[in-house]
């Protein structure tokens, strides 16, 4: 080959694999499009739940346990299971978590059945199965989406969720917060945190990224109360991946030794 032919093929060369990847990202994009509420259509925001993050898990349980299971049941976990799987001991549980029983074998049931069980026509739903029901993406936009709205009963709606029925309950962390207006959009003035469509009116307890962490910490433990063996299922599966990997070793060493003699 003549040295510009060479350089010719080089290009080529190079041109295909850019070409191929930049179709392998296209690929891998329409794999993943933007996630939104099937129910309204507002883009969602993406957190990766990870149930194994214990510290946040047992966060998450305290504060569901303190501001959701008075209308919330979780009534495929129980109490002692949340325990083991948490870490958090008996007398602990018993005595920081359990407002609603006083026996460690009962499932996770609401506090006031008869005050909790319809707000303007609805029932708050059992949460066991949320997280894998409605995708964590969408319980931890939700619980950032309440805004001010005259509209409503209550005064309050979410982006998320048309018309709900649960009250932000979670007011004195975040503070309120309304839509903004569509003039605003794109500017970054006054308390308007970029990109989220909403405007603080007042302020809570928490700062917005704490309170970002809040909402974290009780998606990771949804996650958890989905599906409680995950974490287990897990550590199997790498036991087993181990295992198999020792076996392969050994294995190899054998045939080696079979066929010494016969090369
Ligand atoms: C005062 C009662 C009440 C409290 C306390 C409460 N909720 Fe709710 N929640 C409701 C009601 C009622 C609905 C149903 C809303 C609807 O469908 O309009 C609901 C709906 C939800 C949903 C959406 C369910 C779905 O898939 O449609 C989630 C997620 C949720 N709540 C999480 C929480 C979490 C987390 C907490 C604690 C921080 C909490 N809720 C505290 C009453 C409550």
């Amino acid at each position: 080959m003549t040295p510009r032919s060479n350089r010719t093929m080089t290009r080529l060369i190079t041109r295909l694999a850019q070409v191929s990847a930049q179709s392998a990202l296209l690929a891998a994009a329409a794999l993943l499009p933007q996630a939104v509420s099937a129910n309204t259509g507002v883009a969602l925001q993406h957190f990766s739940a990870n149930s194994g993050n214990l510290p946040s898990a047992q966060r998450g349980a305290r504060n569901f346990m303190a501001y959701c299971s008075g209308c919330h049941s979780l009534k495929y976990l129980r109490y002692e299971r949340m325990g083991e799987d948490l870490n958090i001991p008996p007398d602990v549980l018993k005595k920081n978590l359990m407002f609603t029983s006083d026996k460690l074998g009962d499932q996770i049931k609401i506090a006031m059945p008869a005050a909790s069980g319809d707000w303007f026509g609805r029932v708050p739903p059992d949460l066991s199965l949320e997280t894998r029901a409605r995708g964590a993406d969408w319980v931890y936009t939700y619980l950032q989406s309440f805004y001010l709205d005259d509209s409503r009963p209550m005064g309050v709606n979410n982006t998320v969720l048309a018309g709900a029925s649960m009250p932000h309950v979670l007011w004195e962390l975040q503070g309120w917060q309304k839509k903004a207006e569509h003039a605003a959009e794109g500017e970054h003035g006054g308390g308007h945190h970029e990109g989220s469509g909403f405007e603080q009116v007042s302020k809570g307890s928490l700062t917005p990224a704490e309170y970002q962490a809040f909402v974290g910490d009780l998606v990771n433990f949804l996650d958890y109360a989905s599906e409680p063996g995950k974490q287990a299922r897990i550590s199997t599966g790498l036991k087993v991946m181990l295992y198999l990997f020792v076996l392969l070793g050994l294995t190899y060493l054998l045939k080696k030794e079979f066929w010494r003699d016969i090369h």
